[in-house]
């Protein structure tokens, strides 16, 4: 592993990844391809930005000419494919990008994968793929049971990348990571939204009776699992990723509320998402094999990622002002108050 090619890295988790095999390894290049969506954010790389072992190029994993051309470029011998439309809400209006983006882009990256003959092909997946678990805990060979179109199109993306190990021999990795939560969060998904707007004094839209249960993990736990199955990780397997803990939502909002000395009265419950997932589990013995092992619990993930947001203003202020946000927030929630 030399020549990184870290596609969709500009987003939250790959921009983390980048950060933490930079500061890591000194042996390495990492190119970031990403074509810059709303979610994907140059500021998310700036403490790389003077790296001369890191390289940004600007591209649509869907774009067969503009992958090989950066793939022969940069002599790439390793791809880890962050780049997907990853949330769930905007899959129920748009469900075609998701589409697009996780299944073709997958497929499109798999075929460069197979023609430049890489040491290996990571994907990074998600507990959503196993659906809705009210009781247990999902194993890697677990049927797939997606419920969303987001968790539709990973599954395909899932099985495309399996597909291309077993037809063609691509050594293929998968990680299947439960909620995350650090730096870089775009501020549409729950804890950075539950974050500003505490902050701000707004409410917290809460769906349904909160009482939906995530395993939420800290990014640099996740970025930290992704390197041990990148180093340590068998070709064709699957690697559940996550600290195997639940919460419910509305303990993690009051929790939140809580850090940042703000009043309960701020949650404000809103009609439920169609389809909501009930709860989400992973058992993650099979990675702990290799010797990885969750370093934050919960409590410790929310605190410091509460402490980035209050120290961080400079980052989701902008983004939370524009248009963009702004529009879709409108879009989103206005309305729903139960
Ligand atoms: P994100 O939305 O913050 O970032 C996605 C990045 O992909 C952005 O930089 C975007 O510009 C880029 N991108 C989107 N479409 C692209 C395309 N066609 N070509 C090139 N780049 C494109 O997402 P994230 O939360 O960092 O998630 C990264 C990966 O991890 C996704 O595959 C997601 O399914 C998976 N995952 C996320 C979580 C989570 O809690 N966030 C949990 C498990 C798995
Ligand atoms: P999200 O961050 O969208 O991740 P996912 O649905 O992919 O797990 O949502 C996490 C949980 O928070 C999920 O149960 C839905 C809930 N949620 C809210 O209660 N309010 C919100 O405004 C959002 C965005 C999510």
């Amino acid at each position: 592993m030399k020549n990184i090619l870290v596609t969709g890295g500009a987003g939250f988790i790959g921009s983390n990844f980048v950060q933490l095999m930079l500061k890591k390894y000194d042996d390495i290049f990492v190119v970031v391809y990403d074509k810059l969506s709303y979610a994907g954010n140059l500021d998310n790389l700036l403490p790389v930005a003077d790296n001369p072992r890191y390289q940004f190029y600007k591209g649509d994993i869907c774009e067969s000419d503009e992958v090989n051309a950066a793939m022969g470029k940069y002599q790439i011998d390793t791809i880890v494919n962050f780049a997907a439309e990853t949330h769930v809400d905007r899959s129920l209006t748009d469900p075609g990008g998701f589409i697009q983006t996780d299944v073709y882009g997958t497929y499109i990256l798999l075929e460069a994968a197979k023609k430049h003959g890489v040491e290996r092909y990571h994907q990074i997946s998600t507990d959503e793929v196993y659906g809705a678990v009210l009781e247990g805990r999902s194993v890697e060979t677990d049927q797939l049971k997606p419920r969303s179109p987001y968790s539709a199109a990973k599954a395909g993306g899932d099985m495309m990348a399996l597909a291309y190990a077993t037809s063609f021999g691509v050594s293929v990795t998968i990680t299947r990571g439960s909620n995350n939560i650090g730096p870089y969060q775009y501020p549409e998904k729950v804890v950075p939204l539950f974050i500003i707007n505490a902050i701000d004094n707004q409410p917290l839209p809460l769906y349904g009776d909160g009482l939906q249960m995530r395993d939420y993990q800290h990014v640099f736990d996740h970025c930290e699992g992704i390197d041990m199955v990148l180093r340590h990780g068998q070709p064709g397997e699957i690697y559940n990723l996550g600290t195997g803990v639940e919460t419910t939502n509305i303990e993690m909002a009051r929790l939140i509320l809580k850090l940042l000395n703000k009043p309960e009265s701020l949650i404000q419950p809103i009609t439920d998402r169609p389809g909501h997932d009930r709860r989400y589990a992973l058992d993650c013995s099979k990675i702990k094999t290799l010797g990885w092992q969750s370093q934050h619990t919960f409590e410790q993930a929310i605190e410091s990622t509460v402490k980035w947001y209050a120290d961080n203003e400079w980052w989701w202020r902008k983004i939370k002002s524009g248009q963009h946000y702004r529009e879709y927030y409108q879009r989103q929630y206005a309305g729903r108050e139960r």
